[in-house]
């Protein structure tokens, strides 16, 4: 496809792709998700079991994202590794993240690091999680120790993913009333009886109402002790952007929003900087959300493929919190790799559009370098550039990521 002519892109401009340490790692046997994967019930389609091996593979993944030319690798440290046991570090697994620190600087890339992505340790969701008020100071200690052996060699770092995925999950109707929201009960009320821990509570199943006010209590915790164990460090928030719009008299868009974003808006206000993560948009009627309107394809994940609303929520961002704003994902699911090519020339023009209109937009991060753990979904949903094969663990690029590649050494928006 010939490239489309545009202009440089902002001097420091971060190309890069986002990936997560559970749902890529693989073995990742003392954290809370393990556990509801392999219980009976589970709302899981697969166990995430070796996932991509990446805890082992790590070097071949960044020497494919240094070959795409990219300047900058989104992933994540795992706290069911470093903190297996309540206040005990693992200096191993410490140890592991400041080699693959080392590998991303020997490779040029900016290693942007994610405290928390969805999972805890295992001993932290039977305590209560999220749900019981001093997880917050559990958080802030495991970022402040792990930033003490790590923080020399972070780019910058996020305290959650998502945090305000609970408002996003009250947003969707699937997860509201029906079968996965039952699913999802059954396999929590199984995993209490099988750890003996009537508060055993997980991040992506909690109740929102506890939930929400803790974790906001921990970023704000968590940014002040990874500050305090290096303050020049930039530390932000990334959180679940998507277009909301308004449809028909009395719709209920204002409502959404802040149910969607909640007081996360203000907390990414007080960080250094906000990662927006955008897939798709919201239509909300008069009764709340709308299923696709058929007016635009929809992805494998069921939702409209909408590239439009990245620079919404781009926009959004930049007026919203004020801060220096990071697309830190988008990406489609989707088993047709030439929607994906379309998908990611949609989204560079999205980020040029915002450019143009004097939006800071500081870089842009595809999710994800490789197929990988989709959550509930297990394996069957494809966001990768990079294809795993499932028993060799063998990366084969697909076309969008030599696609992917030409764009970023172009350099051009
Ligand atoms: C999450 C990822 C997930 C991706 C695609 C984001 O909401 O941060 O963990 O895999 O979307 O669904």
């Amino acid at each position: 496809m010939p490239l489309p002519a545009r202009r440089r892109a902002p001097k420091g401009f971060l190309w890069g792709t986002a990936i997560s340490a559970h749902q890529s790692e693989g073995g990742n046997t003392n954290s809370d998700s393990w556990l509801l994967e392999t219980n009976t019930p589970t709302a899981f389609k697969d166990p995430s079991g070796d996932a991509c091996d990446s805890y082992n593979r790590y070097k071949e993944d960044l020497d494919i994202a240094a070959s795409l030319g990219l300047n900058c690798y989104r992933f994540g440290i795992e706290w069911a590794r470093i903190e297996p046991a309540p206040g005990m570090f693992s200096e191993a697994a410490l140890d592991h993240y400041v080699q693959v620190l080392e590998a991303c600087h020997a490779r040029k890339l900016l290693p942007m690091v994610t405290f928390n992505h969805f999972t805890v340790p295992l001993w932290f969701a039977m305590r209560g999680g999220f749900e019981v008020a001093d997880g917050a100071d559990l958080f802030a200690r495991f970022c402040g120790r792990a930033t003490e052996k790590l923080g020399p060699l972070i780019g910058m770092a996020t305290t959650f993913n998502e945090a305000n995925i609970l408002g996003l999950r009250r947003v969707l109707p699937r997860f509201a009333s029906d079968a996965a929201a039952e699913n999802a009960r059954n396999m929590i009320a199984a995993a209490r009886r099988r750890t003996n821990s009537p508060q055993f509570s997980s991040m992506l199943f909690g109740d929102p109402d506890k939930i929400d006010p803790v974790m906001l209590d921990a970023h704000a915790k968590g940014y002040a002790a990874i500050k305090a164990a290096r303050s020049d460090l930039p530390v932000g928030v990334t959180l679940s952007m998507q277009e909301i719009q308004g449809v028909g008299p009395n719709n209920r868009a204002k409502e959404a929003e802040a149910t969607m974003y909640g007081g996360w808006i203000d907390a990414a206000r007080k960080s250094d900087f906000i990662g927006v993560q955008t897939y798709s948009r919201l239509r909300i009627g008069d009764k709340g959300l709308l299923p696709p309107d058929g007016s635009v394809p929809v992805t494998d994940m069921g939702y409209e493929n909408y590239p439009h609303a990245i620079g919404a929520c781009l926009r959004y961002a930049a007026e919203h919190v004020g801060k220096p704003v990071y697309l830190t994902e988008t990406g489609i699911g989707t088993t047709d790799d030439a929607a994906r090519v379309k998908f990611i020339e949609a989204t560079i023009a999205e980020v040029a559009k915002c450019i143009d209109d004097g939006i800071d937009v500081k870089g842009y991060l595809y999710w994800s370098l490789l197929d990988n753990f989709e959550w509930t979904s297990g394996y069957a949903k494809k966001f990768g550039l990079v294809e795993v094969d499932r028993t060799t663990f063998k990366r084969t690029l697909k076309p969008s990521a030599r696609y992917f590649a030409s764009r970023v050494k172009a350099n051009l928006l």
